[in-house]
């Protein structure tokens, strides 16, 4: 079924999601895909830019995806906001929304799961275990069930990127994956749906977790060890009153191996607490 509910064309079947992008593809053009779970801000929007500038069409999908939350964690107060996506993506020059219920993706019967294997344990996953099985899974259906020329994918998530670029490399799926750098407030803090659970206090504090993570790389810059950078960060963070800190790990770019001297280019990832509310971070540490 295909409904115009605003300027901005919605699918929400499989069937009507593949009519569309056939047709474009059969004109010649290409398309771009951008999977978001909605509660849409400014860095899901400069994905849109960024396919719109790469390709011909983009098509965005928002589907809040179950299988990538754990038992404990948001999925029953995920923000959503059905009608003021519609209306940022139209006004972002987005084609097509893709929007299909829990059902559509997931049939009565479904049971295959993609398990990106010793990528997806560490970090993010050690303190969120399946939750990459949940969005390698998805992931894989959505790239597969809209055939894109390209998928862009934000560094605000730098694992899940990886993750997806391996799964796409194994699988043999045809699609080129683009990273997009990260889109932040003014004061540093990475732009997040789940920034709406702050409170003032902790909206105060959050920041700090950005400027804690410049402050390593220019440590690193100055020549420092990885493993004192990481336990100096992480001392920095609970001093600026972060909660909890599940982890500050500097890793290789791209195989997220550790990485005890910085001599190729790494990656410092951060999770830690406010609250209730898990903040994530990075940002790309050269060698010296
Ligand atoms: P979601 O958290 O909605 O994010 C959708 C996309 O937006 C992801 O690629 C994410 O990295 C990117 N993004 C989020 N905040 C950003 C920011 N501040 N700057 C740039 N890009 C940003 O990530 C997911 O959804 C899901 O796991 C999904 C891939 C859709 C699978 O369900």
């Amino acid at each position: 079924m295909m409904t115009r509910p605003t300027d901005l064309a919605v699918a929400t079947s499989v069937l009507a999601l593949r009519r569309a992008v056939e047709s474009w593809r059969r004109a010649g053009e290409r398309v771009a895909l951008v999977p978001t779970m909605g509660a849409l801000h400014a860095g899901h929007l400069t994905l849109v830019e960024h396919g719109r500038a790469a390709a011909d069409r983009v098509v965005a999908s928002v589907f809040v995806n179950p299988t990538q939350f754990g038992a404990n964690e948001d999925l029953s107060r995920y923000p959503r906001d059905a009608a003021g996506d519609k209306a940022k993506l139209a006004g972002a020059g987005c084609d097509l929304l893709f929007m299909p219920s829990v059902a559509e993706m997931y049939p009565d019967g479904f049971s295959t799961r993609i398990d990106p294997g010793p990528l997806g344990a560490v970090l993010e996953g050690q303190f969120r275990p399946g939750h990459f099985a949940g969005v390698a899974t998805v992931v894989a259906k959505l790239l597969l069930q809209a055939r894109p020329d390209i998928a862009c994918f934000g560094e605000k998530d730098y694992q899940q990127l990886q993750i997806i670029r391996r799964i796409v490399r194994d699988l043999d799926i045809p699609v080129a994956i683009e990273g997009v750098p990260t889109v932040r407030e003014p004061d540093g803090l990475a732009l997040s749906s789940r920034n709406a659970y702050l409170d003032p206090a902790e909206r105060h504090i959050a920041p700090a977790l950005h400027r804690v993570l410049r402050e390593a790389v220019s440590r690193a810059a100055q020549g420092e060890k990885p493993g004192e950078i990481a336990a100096g960060a992480n001392a920095a963070l609970l001093q600026a009153a972060f909660a909890k800190v599940d982890y500050v790990a500097i890793c290789a770019a791209d195989s997220l191996a550790p990485l005890e001297r910085l001599d190729r280019n790494g990656r410092i990832l951060a999770a830690a607490w406010l609250g209730k509310t898990r903040l994530i971070d990075n940002l790309p540490l050269d060698p010296p």
